[in-house]
This record gives structure tokens, C-alpha cells and sequence, in this order.
């Protein structure tokens, strides 16, 4: 059955020059605004056309321009689910019409992976745990309060980044969750709720933030700081994305680590698209980007000034 799908998208056409819509979810973040100028970028350097759709984080958005698409008649789909259920309707009406999807950054149910070619996205579970180990690691035995800014609500990254978290700090009886919400991604709600959690707990109460991104994390940063609070020294962070914004912080004193995840998903997505297009490679299911660990000790003015050719 998946091997059928996977041939009639495929169709045996040669792709001399693609064109490719990218369904992309909107630019809630300096990671996503970075995802959106890489692929453009990535398609410069392939010869590829791509149409890009801005959802304003509003999966019927998505929705309408997979169909737009689809009509186009484009010759592969690039799809940053915003969340993970509801897609099952829209990608089958893609397969139809023989049109690859390649899903970027998130994932969608597994129960729709015969409706996409591959998937290019991180671990994000393993992002989660790589977080909450390095606090567990850096929190020894003290107790610890931690408060945690999740994504946005149903994104598989937002609900992986905290399994994995959760099961990282699950052993150490020591290190307490104590207050959990969603961010939305944004910097904005990441200090908004910030400001309701010092607030509820009284500041000097939170010994940790987790935020499932640096956006937010820069947000909670701004709100500890208002509150007289030391974040970085009196208050841990933790973060996942790795933008310029959070080394800055790290420089600063006032950030301590975060998990990188590449903005650069299109690159190798494009990749797949045409050795299926031209040649009928088949492609894994599951493209995995790194997921890697920076703390304040790795010259985060260093880093700041090298991401700056990524698209930042
Ligand atoms: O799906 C990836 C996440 O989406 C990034 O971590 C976040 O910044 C973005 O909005």
C-alpha cells in the first residue's frame, strides 16, 4: 500500500526545474523566520521555484494552501504542520494528485505517515531530555522548583519537548515541576506567563525555567528581570532552538543553556524531493536533524556572530 502511494507520487517524470509550495506556518519565532529565509535561499541554490504561504499559525490557512497547491499542480509540497492531528483529508487529496508532501520540523499522527514522502525534523523527545538532563546535572541534589513555557498547544514538538523533559527529571524527587503553560512560541506570551508564574510562586521561589523555546525564554528573561530578578544566576534556563537572541542573553549572564535545532530543514528536504523525482529514490522515512547541547561555557559571542550566515 505505501509502496503503491509512494510510486504514484513519484510518477516517473524528469524534474529538470521544480517548483515546490512551502506551507509555512507563520513567523512566530526568530528560529521560524530563519526556517523561511534558509529554504529560500536553499531553492536558489537548486534552481527550484518556491511559493511560499504564511499561515499566521492558523492550520485552516495551511489547509487552503495545500489546496492551492495541489491545484497549481506544483511538483512537491513542503508542509510545517502547525499541529499534529487534522491533516488526513488535505494529504490524501495531494496523494491524489501524485504531489509529494514533505513535512518540516514537526510531525503530524503517526497514523498519517503513508501521506507524506518523508519527514526532515529533529528528535524532539530527545531535545526535551537533553534539556532536563542538563538540569538534572547541573542542579545536583538541591531541590528545584522548575517552571516550564510549552509550545503551542497539539505541535508534536511542543508535546514531545515535554516527554522528554518530564522523563529526564522524573528520577530526581529533588527537581519539581511546579507550574506549566503554554507560550505559544512567542516572546511576547513567553513573558506574559513568565510574569504570572513570579507572580503565583513569588519570584525567589523558581530555582529553573524550561522553555520549549529561546523566543520565549528571551520573553521570560525580560519578565524576571523586571521583577528584580537575576535569571542566568539566581534562576536557571534552559531553552531549545539556539538563536543569536539567546547566546546575546548567555554573554549577558543572564541565559545558561540551549538545545540547537537547525533552521536549515529545506536543505536536505529538496534533497529527497529530487532524487524522487528524477531517479525514484525513496527516501527514509524520517530525515533527522542534530540536536545539540550549547551552555555559556562555549563562547556564546562566538556562536552568536557564526549564526549569523544561517539565516538569522
Ligand atoms: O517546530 C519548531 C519550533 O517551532 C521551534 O522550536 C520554534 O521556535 C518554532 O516556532
Amino acid at each position: 500500500m505505501l509502496a503503491g502511494a509512494l510510486l504514484a507520487w513519484a510518477g516517473g517524470a524528469q524534474a529538470a526545474s521544480l517548483t515546490v509550495g512551502f506551507s509555512q506556518i507563520g513567523s512566530e519565532s526568530g528560529w521560524r523566520a530563519a526556517e523561511t529565509t534558509v529554504t529560500k535561499d536553499e531553492a536558489k541554490k537548486r534552481g527550484i521555484t518556491v511559493k511560499i504561504a504564511d499561515a499566521q499559525q492558523k492550520q485552516e490557512n495551511q489547509i487552503k494552501a495545500i489546496r492551492s497547491f495541489v491545484a497549481q499542480g506544483v511538483d512537491g509540497i513542503l508542509l510545517a504542520p502547525v499541529v499534529a492531528t487534522g491533516w488526513d483529508s488535505v494529504l490524501k487529496e495531494a496523494r491524489d494528485a501524485k504531489i509529494p508532501v514533505i513535512l518540516l520540523d514537526r510531525d503530524i499522527d503517526p497514523a498519517g505517515k503513508d501521506l507524506y514522502l518523508t519527514a526532515v525534523t529533529s528528535d524532539s523527545v530527545e531535545e526535551g531530555r537533553v534539556a532536563g538532563t542538563w538540569l538534572t546535572k547541573t542542579v545536583g541534589d538541591k531541590p528545584c522548583n522548575v517552571v516550564e513555557l510549552q509550545g503551542t498547544v497539539g505541535a508534536s514538538v511542543a508535546t514531545n519537548r515535554k516527554k522528554g523533559f518530564d522523563a529526564a527529571i522524573a528520577p530526581h524527587a529533588n527537581i519539581k515541576l511546579v507550574r506549566s503553560q503554554t507560550g505559544d512560541f512567542t516572546r511576547a506570551k513567553g513573558k506574559e506567563v513568565m510574569e504570572s508564574f513570579i507572580k503565583a510562586e513569588g519570584g525567589r521561589a523558581i530555582c529553573a525555567v524550561y522553555a520549549h523555546n529561546d523566543d520565549m525564554m528571551v520573553g521570560a528573561i525580560q519578565a524576571m528581570k523586571e521583577a528584580g530578578l537575576k535569571p542566568g544566576k539566581e534562576i536557571l534556563t534552559v531553552s531549545i532552538d539556539a538563536v543569536p537572541d539567546i547566546f546575546k542573553a548567555m554573554a549577558a549572564g543572564e541565559a545558561n543553556a540551549t538545545v540547537e535545532l537547525t533552521p536549515d530543514m529545506a536543505g536536505p528536504a529538496f534533497d529527497a524531493l529530487k532524487a524522487y523525482k528524477e531517479k525514484g529514490t525513496v527516501p527514509p522515512k524520517w530525515i533527522q536533524t542534530e540536536s545539540k547541547l550549547y551552555t555559556a561555557a562555549d563562547d556564546p559571542m562566538k556562536v552568536y556572530n557564526s549564526k549569523k550566515n544561517l539565516g538569522y
